[in-house]
């Protein structure tokens, strides 16, 4: 039997889709945080007058290069799989989203543009160095824009904000859907999906410079990664903790637009649960890792007053407890076995960054790459607890169900139905009658047609005549035709 549609070998259609969807999400969150960080680093060089923040954005921005051209290349991969394995629910995503899909392309261009423009002609800018920023400066908003756009259609997968049928296309084809596209959760995702991209940059940033630390460098160019891996790893951590917020509230939407989604996630169900593990606590556990090893660090450095960077000892110690109020909250609502795993979890952290603070002479390189590594953890797992605990699209819009096969093509697929069984092609609509399309052409001039239908006397022969007085032009022929089909009492 000839296959209906097309499958992947090895891994299925569904995972293809799985796997190119995550790693286009961990390179190109990446590229967001990146560019943030490499601008926040040359305001701060040009502020202080240090070269050594530029020498290291500089690097950063080249690595932002190459992982820019991968993840759009994945992204391109993740799309023809999608319209080739799913070819329905794409074509009617792709409908209702046209001209959003048009902008992000257009986004694409601009982003491809200045990033290259900016790193390439790094050097050659070197005496403008505040347009040279404003350049670089330039990718934050235009990747901002970019993921709004494209989060009005991730969150419509969630929570598509209309009830099942009302997605058609009443109005026409417009290419655009303002109902699906600000949907419930679109707020929510947008906010979280940002502040995760700049924790994710910051603390990826601090772990190149970590990484580099651990190599042979003359000093001020170890000093120079240094600074600017202090410098991201804070900026990293402020965005870190507006998550646990964000989060509680992206939750409480969950709650009563996408419950089976916020179920599966509470309380492990679905997809959630791959291999026996829960990710989604896999996913809490790095979280709270980060979290104690971060609060150690800050601890550590409350009181090293030259360094613009340190945070006092009563705001660690206030946050902490936010923290712990936080993971109480979500015992609550999950269980109390997260909430102590969370708290073992974040003591182990405060712990490990003790020991790796002390064990490297005081030099973050180990934490650093440590936090680097569990906060590439937290997005990969996060990106896939998201597309794993929502109700399966496919089962909920019935538009999306079946892939489509035009009509004519169908009997080559020898699918397991008869061709009896093949539906037949919508009749064609029947001809308009002549005199019909005649009124509909020729009484509308000077009125709607309501005047017409709403003349209760049957004198039409005199009726048409006085229109033709007031100026209507017709033939004999034709307005002996109206007037016959007005008697009759047809409609039209
Ligand atoms: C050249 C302009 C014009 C065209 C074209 C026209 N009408 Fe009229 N129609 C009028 C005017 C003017 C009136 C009178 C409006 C009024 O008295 O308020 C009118 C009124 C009518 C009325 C209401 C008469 C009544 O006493 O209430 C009917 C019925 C009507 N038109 C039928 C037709 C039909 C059928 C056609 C097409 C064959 C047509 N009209 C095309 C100008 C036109």
């Amino acid at each position: 039997m000839t296959p209906g549609h097309i499958e992947f070998p090895v891994i299925g259609a569904k995972w293809f889709i799985g796997l190119t969807a995550l790693s286009h999400i961990v390179v190109a969150s990446l590229a967001i945080g990146f560019a943030f960080i490499v601008t926040a680093a040359q305001i701060v060089g040009y502020l202080t007058r240090d070269r050594s923040y530029d020498l290291v954005a500089k690097q950063v921005q080249l690595l932002h290069v190459c992982v820019y051209n991968i993840g759009t290349i994945v992204a391109v991969g993740f799309i023809f799989g999608l319209s080739g394995l799913f070819p329905q629910f794409w074509s009617q995503l792709f409908v209702h989203q046209f001209w959003t899909l048009m902008l992000e392309e257009l986004l694409f261009f601009m982003l491809a543009t200045t990033l290259s423009l900016h790193y390439f002609f790094w050097d050659r800018l070197w005496g403008h160095k505040k347009m040279h920023i404003f350049l670089g400066a330039l990718l934050t908003p235009f990747f901002l824009l970019q993921f709004y756009l494209i989060n009005g259609i991730g969150s419509f997968m969630l929570t598509p904000g209309f009830a099942e049928g009302q997605a058609s296309l009443s109005q026409g084809i417009l290419g655009w859907d303002k109902q699906a596209f600000y949907n419930p959760s679109f707020l929510m995702l947008t906010l979280h999906r940002a502040f995760v991209n700049f924790s994710y940059g910051g603390f990826m940033v601090a772990g190149l410079c970590g990484w580099q630390l651990f190599k042979k460098h003359p000093e001020s160019v170890a000093g120079a990664y240094e600074k600017t891996g202090r410098l991201s790893f804070t900026l990293g951590f402020m965005a870190f903790l507006t998550l646990p917020v964000i989060g509680y509230f992206y939750a409480h939407v969950l709650k009563y637009e996408a419950n089976e989604a916020f179920v599966n996630l509470m309380w492990g169900r679905g997809d959630i649960i791959a291999g026996g593990i829960d990710w989604w606590w896999i996913k809490h556990l790095a979280v709270a890792a980060i979290f104690g090893m971060t609060m150690n660090y800050f601890w550590r450095r409350r009181r090293e007053q030259q360094d613009l960077l340190s945070v006092p000892g009563v705001m660690v110690a206030s946050i902490s407890l936010f923290y712990l109020m936080f993971y109480l909250a979500m015992g609550m609502i999950m269980t109390y076995a997260f909430f102590w795993w969370m708290v073992f979890t974040a003591v182990g952290g405060a712990l490990l960054a003790r020991h790796l603070l002390h064990y490297h002479g005081g030099s973050p390189r180990a934490l650093f790459t440590t936090v680097a590594i569990f906060s590439l953890l937290t997005v990969v797992l996060g990106g896939y607890a998201r597309e794993a605990s929502r109700p399966r699209f496919i089962d909920r819009i019935s538009h999306y169900d079946s892939i489509y096969v035009p009509h004519e093509r169908q009997p080559y697929l020898m699918l397991p139905i008869g061709p009896d069984e093949i539906p037949a092609p919508p009749a064609a609509p029947a001809e308009t009658p002549e005199p019909v399309r005649l009124i509909r052409q020729k009484c509308i001039g000077c009125h709607t047609l309501e005047r017409v239908k709403n003349y209760r006397a049957a004198d039409w022969q005199l009726i048409v005549a006085q229109m033709q007085a007031y100026g209507l032009r017709l033939s004999t022929a034709e307005a002996a035709m109206i007037v016959n089909y007005l008697e009759s009492g047809e409609p039209y």
